[in-house]
C-alpha cells in the first residue's frame, strides 16, 4: 500500500464516461489533476450493449483527462451498478480455542465462513466484502480483533454480488481501452465516498443517485453500508415521458427537461409558455412549462415511491436523512420532493467534497461517482504507475523538423 501516489477512477454510465485523475499524499485531501467527461454510447445501465463503441468512448475520456493532468494513467478504479447487483448482510463463526489470542488466520477464516453463507449460482461474483462488525465472546462493536483474547469470533459482513459475465464485459472494454481494471466498486458505495460527511454516515444517512438509467441506493449505519441495491428507473425515463407526451424529439425532450424542467409543479408560475419543435419536424407549438414539471413530479414521485419500497426490509436511517446525488438531482425541487416521500425526512442535494486542484470542475452531483472511485483508490493505496511517454518514431521526428522549419519561415522578417 502506497501512501502518496497517483490514482484514477472510471465512473463508466449510461449517458457519460467520466474519468478522474488525482493525486494524493498521506491524509491530505485528494488533488484533482485530470477531468475527461465525454458523452457515453454503447452502454445502458450499467450493461454493455455495443462493444465497439464502449470501448471507443472509455479511450476518449481516459485521453482527455490524461490531456489535461499531463500524466498517462495504466490502471484505474472501475464502478459497477445495475440491477444485475445485489446485496446481503451475512454472518460467519469461528471458534478460536479456550482463551486464545485472535490472529489473522481467524480473521480470514471468519470471514470466508459468512462468505460461505452466500448463494452463489455459477453466474454470479462476490464484488465487495465489507466487514461491519466484529464481536468476540457475543460482545459487539470490535473494530481490531486481532491481538484480543476470546472464544468466539463472529463477523457480520455485507456482501455484494454481480453478473459475472456483465462485470467481465466492461472490464475487457476497459483492457481494450488502454486501462487495466485495479477493482470494481459498487458506484453507490463510490459516491457516498465522495458526497457524505463523516457524521452522516455515524448518524446513519439514505444516499440516492439518479443517473441516466439507473437510481443507484445505500443505506449507512454507524457507519457502516447495510444496504446497497439499484432500481431501473432514472433520468432518461424522465426525458422519454417527456418526449410522448409533448410529441417531440429524445433531444429535444432532454433540452427541455435540463433548460425549464423541475421536480415540483409549483416551482413553475402557471402562464410561462415555452416553444417546442414537434417530432416530425414541421409543425411546432407553445406548452405551459408548468406540463413539463408535471410530466417530471409524477416520475420523480414513482422512482423516490419504488426506492422506499425497496428499502421496504432494511432500516431507513432517520437522524442523517437523505443525500440526493447524480445528474437527476439537479432539477430544481427534487430535495423538496423527496423529503415529501420520505416522511419529512431531511433532503439534501450533494456534490463531491474535501478535493484540492481542480475541484471546481468537478462540483456537480454528475462527478461525484468518478471522484468517489478515484477517492477510494486513493484510501486503499492502489496508484496507477504512469505509462512510458509513448516512443518517438523517425516520422514524428521528420515531421517535428518541418513543422519547426515551416514556424521559422513563417515569423522571418527580412526587413
Ligand atoms: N438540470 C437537470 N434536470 C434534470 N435532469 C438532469 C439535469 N441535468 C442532468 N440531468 C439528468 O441526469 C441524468 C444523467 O445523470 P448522471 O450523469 O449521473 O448519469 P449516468 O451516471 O450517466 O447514468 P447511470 O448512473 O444511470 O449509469 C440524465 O438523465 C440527465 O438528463
Ligand atoms: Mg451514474
Amino acid at each position: 500500500m502506497e501512501t502518496s501516489g497517483y490514482v484514477a477512477g472510471i465512473d463508466i454510465g449510461t449517458t457519460k464516461i467520466c474519468t478522474i485523475i488525482g493525486r494524493y499524499a498521506g491524509a491530505e485531501p485528494l488533488e484533482v489533476l485530470g477531468v475527461g467527461l465525454v458523452p457515453s454510447s454503447g452502454l445502458k445501465s450499467g450493461i454493455v450493449v455495443d462493444r465497439q463503441d464502449a470501448i471507443k468512448c472509455i479511450r476518449q475520456s481516459v485521453e482527455k483527462a490524461q490531456q489535461m493532468a499531463n500524466l498517462p494513467i495504466q490502471a484505474a478504479y472501475i464502478g459497477i451498478s445495475g440491477d444485475h447487483t445485489r446485496s446481503a448482510n451475512v454472518v460467519g463463526r469461528v471458534h478460536t480455542g479456550p482463551d486464545a489470542e485472535v490472529t489473522v488466520g481467524d480473521v480470514e477464516q471468519v470471514k470466508q465462513s459468512a462468505i460461505d453463507s452466500v448463494p452463489l449460482p455459477v453466474d454470479r461474483e462476490i464484488v465487495h466484502t465489507i466487514v461491519r462488525d466484529f464481536s468476540i465472546d457475543g460482545t459487539s462493536g470490535v473494530s481490531r480483533p486481532i491481538g484480543m483474547t476470546g472464544n468466539r469470533l463472529e463477523v457480520l459482513l455485507h456482501v455484494v454480488t454481480g453478473m459475472g459475465t456483465v462485470i467481465a464485459n466492461v472490464r475487457q472494454c476497459c483492457e481494450a481501452a488502454g486501462v487495466e481494471v485495479q477493482a470494481h466498486v459498487l458506484e453507490p458505495i463510490a459516491t457516498a465516498r465522495a458526497v457524505l460527511t463523516d457524521a452522516e454516515r455515524d448518524l446513519g444517512v439514505l444516499i440516492i443517485d439518479i443517473g441516466g438509467g439507473t437510481t443507484d441506493i445505500g443505506v449507512f449505519v454507524e457507519n457502516s453500508i447495510c444496504h446497497t441495491a439499484a432500481v431501473p428507473v432514472a433520468g432518461n425515463h424522465i426525458s422519454r415521458d417527456i418526449a410522448q407526451v409533448l410529441r417531440v424529439s429524445a433531444d429535444d425532450a432532454e433540452a427541455l427537461k435540463c433548460r425549464f424542467g423541475a421536480a415540483l409543479s409549483d416551482l413553475v408560475p402557471e402562464d410561462d409558455l415555452v416553444h417546442v419543435t414537434k417530432a416530425d419536424g414541421f409543425g411546432s407549438d407553445r406548452v405551459p412549462r408548468r406540463l413539463i414539471a408535471e410530466i417530471m413530479q409524477a416520475r420523480f414521485t414513482e422512482i423516490f415511491e419504488t426506492v422506499k419500497s425497496e428499502l421496504a426490509r432494511a432500516p431507513i436511517p432517520k437522524a442523517g436523512g437523505v443525500v440526493l446525488s447524480g445528474g437527476g438531482c439537479q432539477a430544481p425541487g427534487t430535495a423538496k420532493l423527496a423529503s415529501g416521500v420520505f416522511d419529512d425526512l431531511p433532503v439534501r442535494t450533494s456534490e463531491p467534497r474535501n478535493l484540492t486542484g481542480l475541484a471546481h470542475l468537478v462540483a456537480t452531483p454528475v462527478y461525484a461517482t468518478g471522484v468517489g472511485l478515484a477517492m477510494t483508490a486513493a484510501d486503499e493505496g492502489a496508484g496507477t504507475t504512469a505509462k512510458p511517454p509513448p516512443a518517438t518514431t523517425p516520422t514524428d521526428t521528420v515531421c517535428s523538423w518541418a513543422r519547426e522549419l515551416w514556424q521559422k519561415v513563417l515569423q522571418y522578417k527580412p526587413w
